[in-house]
């Protein structure tokens, strides 16, 4: 197998920069003037890490393109990181939020798309009661608090290297078997191996050792990792994780914000995943913000059970724009419209063509890669081996590379995620827009390996 020389990444990487800089002078320009009010001169700490030396100032987004201030078009497989798996704008969720927008934002009060996104979610689901947020940080944060005010119990358990948005609990890795605050954890309010603990996905015999005194509220956990690269779970693990949640009293949160690529019922339906909880944000009103969770009758049981009118909103379970009638009719409108059989069906093909691309120009440079896919999207990972749980999918990872090849392809017109090496597909994504990927994809390991 070829070995990627380190001097040659570095050169690669120099005259890439030099490259994504000139062809951009307006970006650069809007760059500057934002530092001097923006903190690193980006609107949110994480826009501070795509790979050139600033990020692209979108001047137009539509289906899966966007042109940047400079004209350049791209060919986006970031898709908002999945808050765009719709495409951009589509069609019949502007056409819903223009509606709602001039007859009422925000009321505190139900608006009737709420029950019509209910009964559509307990269609796609099954869970029988559902609750609304803005963000799928916000609906783990709630559904966590409840299973704990149910069970009674103080801790959570996650999978390593899990991400589910902003969540304390949730920002804690293993390190030699021995857990800790998750490296880059900001002000973490106390240790978290006190509220938390933390076992690798795929490894039933850890996950009933720490099941087993009975302490845990909740499972919190994607179907498949999503985070680190994709992990799939091994044949009878989803199984094993809801019998032996069961038996310790331990309810389980699926957090489908990511796997609901799987189709339109998420991983749950595609494999009869049985949750106590279940989680969506992102997509789910077309970029609108919004997320939603459900839950069985039990649930609903032990909810109504510790009901206190007087304090039920205050007592940490919230947001006054949460459940607001502008992303209930976005989410109405997607769901009924935009992310449907249908689009799955013309979405996962895409997505195979581009695993098959990309598994193809790996075979013929020889590189020590794999790439894995769930539904519509897919990752590549700088590795021969595919990994069976977040530590080997970490091990993995390679921070210089994998800015290389997100540069490359950034100024050959190609946006994948700034975070790993993911590509999702949208209803507007052609056959077209993943052959370009390909090629792309093909000339930097020609140029990595040359
Ligand atoms: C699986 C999963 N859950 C939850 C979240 C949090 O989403 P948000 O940042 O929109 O709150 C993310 C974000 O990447 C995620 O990947």
């Amino acid at each position: 197998m070829p070995s990627i020389s380190r001097e040659r990444l570095h050169s690669l990487m120099q005259s890439e920069q030099q490259k994504f800089i000139s062809e951009r002078p307006k970006s650069k320009a809007l760059f500057e003037r934002a530092r001097k009010t923006l903190l690193g001169g980006v609107p949110m700490n994480w826009m501070a890490k795509w790979a050139g030396a600033f990020p692209p100032f979108v001047r137009e987004a539509q289906g899966a393109e966007f042109f940047d201030v400079d004209g350049h078009r791209y060919v986006d497989l970031c898709l908002g990181d999945t808050g765009a798996m719709t495409g951009h704008s589509p069609a019949a969720t502007v056409a819903a939020v223009r509606q709602q927008v001039a007859r009422g934002i925000t009321l505190m009060l139900p608006s009737e798309d709420s029950f019509w996104v209910g009964e559509e979610l307990e269609r796609r689901f099954g869970l029988p009661f559902w609750q609304f947020a803005l963000t799928a940080t916000d609906a783990n944060r709630f559904s966590i608090r409840l299973a704990r005010q149910i069970t009674g119990r103080p801790k959570i358990l996650v999978f390593n290297w899990c991400y589910h948005g902003t969540v304390d609990e949730t920002l804690i890795t293993l390190e030699n078997g021995r857990s800790k605050a998750r490296r880059g954890n900001i002000g973490p309010p106390v240790d978290p191996s006190v509220t938390t603990k933390v076992v690798e996905f795929n490894d039933i015999a850890a996950l009933e050792q720490a099941l087993q005194p009975g302490d845990v509220a909740c499972v919190l956990a994607e179907p498949a990792l999503t985070n680190v690269g994709i992990v799939l779970p091994d044949p009878g693990f989803h199984q094993s994780l809801r019998e032996l949640t069961h038996k310790c009293g331990t309810l389980l949160i699926i957090d489908e914000t990511h796997t609901i690529c799987a189709g339109p019922g998420g991983y749950t339906r595609a494999e009869n995943l049985a949750p106590d909880f279940l989680v969506l944000g992102k997509p789910i009103g077309g970029g609108v913000p919004g997320a939603t969770y459900g839950f069985t009758q039990r649930v609903a049981d032990g909810i109504a059970a510790r009901q206190n009118l007087e304090d039920c909103d205050v007592g940490g379970v919230g947001g006054t724009l949460a459940g607001n009638a502008l992303s209930l009719a976005a989410m109405r409108a997607t769901l009924e419209k935009v992310l449907t059989q249908t689009a799955f069906d013309h979405m996962i093909p895409l997505a195979e063509r581009w695993t098959k691309g990309v598994a193809t120009a790996i075979a013929k440079f020889g590189v020590p890669w794999n790439v894995t896919r769930l539904g519509c999207r897919a990752e590549y990972l700088f590795s021969s081996r595919t990994p069976r749980n977040g530590g080997e999918a970490h091990d993995a990872m390679d921070f210089e590379l994998e800015r290389f090849m997100h540069l490359f392809a950034m100024n050959r017109g190609i946006l994948l995620t700034p975070f790993h090496n993911m590509a999702l597909m949208s209803p507007a994504t052609t056959e077209e827009h993943i052959d370009q990927h390909t090629k792309v994809f093909r000339e930097a390991l020609q140029a990595l390996v040359n």
